[in-house]
């Protein structure tokens, strides 16, 4: 697409979902009967929903017309080889295996080569793939770069692994002991930020020399194919697609939540290079997702997701993708929101302790944002801090996290400019009230994941 300073939304709309429009008496009320935590709204008393990038896409007509002409055969389902043949010409992986969603993958394939005295290395392991490692009874280490953890500074690929680390903890585990390298592009849990092809290269030759396992958590293979397009030397003339294939050929298999970067509501899959391997994981498939067929998918699913994995790649939608994420991070940064740097594929993370640096971390500054976003725009979004991984010491004082982030992950494909603009418009009154925000406290919470659940009271 030529440089136009306005992007447009590369689609028209042509079935709508109506936002009901609330006003602030009316949020504040809702806000109370959900206790301050955002996970207990019904998203009807939400405005710009920026909870999750996942299972939230706008489908296409496209996608559409694949749903209504979805095979819904058991077993050689027509919707499953167009699944098949969609994937294995991208990954070039001869195995594939659908499941559910992501963490259905995650379950089968880390489950098998998890258990006791295993380990698995990762840039950053996201939450469901340390909790499925770590379930099986295994070891869970992130190893991305020092760079990747420092959310001011400039680096094209802060999602990169340490490969110094990465043959370091090869050497001292033992190859035999690691279950898998695990590569997440782009890096979730690190700002939704990239890996360069030079450092996937690295870590395969690293894997390859170990005989270690090396695969792709891929949910947002597409955003990070943009990055390596126009941030890595040697990548200008490749198409997204040839660059993300690529990825997966320096690879042994990969997981994906096709909730993502494949553009659908609901659905995943498992590739693989090795059949003894593939056979293994198609057992416990059977067992608990589904016939290797469908794996837990309506052939519906899998039909839209054939067709939506292909279009995430078309070169018009990616610009808008990449840069409306960046414009929204970009112009938060020109008021002065603190923010991680540069602006990842999927979403903005706003750095709470620095805006409310009156807040302690002990009254969750994150939280407080999260809730005065809601108060002020109807605007959902979720704390990644101290609420969300904060222990307690034996004497039940606070362990924070070390970052007290907000994430805005952006849906693909529903909101427009305007609303981009609205949210623009709420965080200048955050900024201008920023010294009248108040802390919370936790009054009720669960043993586990208690972001979801916990309620709060207003300090
Ligand atoms: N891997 C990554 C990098 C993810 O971001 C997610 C989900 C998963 C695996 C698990 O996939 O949800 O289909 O089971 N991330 C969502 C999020 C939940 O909001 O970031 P799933």
């Amino acid at each position: 697409m030529e440089e136009f300073k306005t992007i447009i939304e590369p689609f028209k709309i042509k079935m709508v979902e109506p936002i009901k429009v609330s006003t602030s008496d009316e949020r504040l009320s809702y806000l109370q009967q959900a206790h301050y935590n955002p996970f207990l709204l019904k998203s009807d008393e939400v405005m710009i929903d920026f909870l999750t990038d996942s299972g939230t896409s706008a489908m296409s007509a496209n996608q559409w017309a694949g749903i209504m002409v979805g095979d819904e055969s058991y077993a050689g389902a027509r919707s499953w080889n167009h699944m098949r043949e969609t994937v294995e010409t991208l990954s070039g992986h001869g195995y594939v295996l659908p499941t559910h969603q992501g963490r259905a993958g995650e379950r089968i394939l880390y489950g098998f080569l998890g258990g006791k005295g295993k380990v698995f290395i990762s840039n950053t392991h996201f939450d469901t793939t340390r909790a499925n490692i770590e379930f099986s009874g295994a070891e869970a280490i992130d190893i991305v770069i020092e760079e990747g953890k420092n959310p001011r500074e400039f680096h094209p690929f802060k999602g990169n692994m340490d490969v110094v680390k990465l043959e370091a903890l090869i050497q001292e585990k033992g190859a035999e002991n690691i279950g898998a390298v695990i590569l997440t592009v782009t890096n979730n849990s690190g700002g939704g930020q990239p890996v360069s092809m030079e450092n996937t290269r690295q870590v395969s030759a690293i894997c390859k020399k170990y005989g270690v396992h090396l695969f792709l958590d891929c949910c947002r293979v597409a955003e990070n194919a943009y990055f390596i397009k126009h941030r890595e030397p040697g990548f200008e003339n490749h198409t997204y697609y040839e660059i993300a294939q690529e990825m997966f050929r320096l690879t042994d298999g990969s997981v994906m939540s096709a909730k993502k970067d494949a553009l659908v509501n609901m659905g995943g899959f498992i590739t693989l290079k090795d059949e003894a391997l593939a056979n293994e994981c198609k057992n416990l498939l059977i067992i608990t997702e589904g016939f290797a067929t469908y794996g837990g998918l309506s052939g519906r699913d899998m039909e839209a997701l054939a067709i939506g994995l292909k279009e995430v790649f078309e070169p018009d939608y990616l610009h808008y993708r990449i840069r409306s994420t960046a414009f929204l991070g970009e112009r938060l940064r020109d008021m002065g929101v603190p923010l991680m740097w540069p602006i990842g594929g999927h979403a903005v993370y706003i750095d709470a302790k620095e805006l409310y640096d009156h807040i302690p971390v002990q009254e969750y500054p994150g939280q407080a944002l999260v809730c005065e976003l809601y108060k002020k725009g109807g605007i959902r979004t979720v704390e990644i801090g101290s609420v969300m991984f904060g222990k307690y010491d034996n004497e039940g004082k606070l362990i924070p996290a070390p970052m007290e982030l907000v994430r805005l992950a952006i849906p693909r494909r529903v909101y427009t400019q305007s609303h981009i603009e609205f949210v623009i418009e709420v965080f200048e009154k955050i900024m201008q009230d920023k010294a009248s925000a108040k802390g919370l406290k936790i009054v009720e919470e669960p043993l586990f994941l208690r972001h979801f659940t916990s309620k709060f009271e207003q300090l």
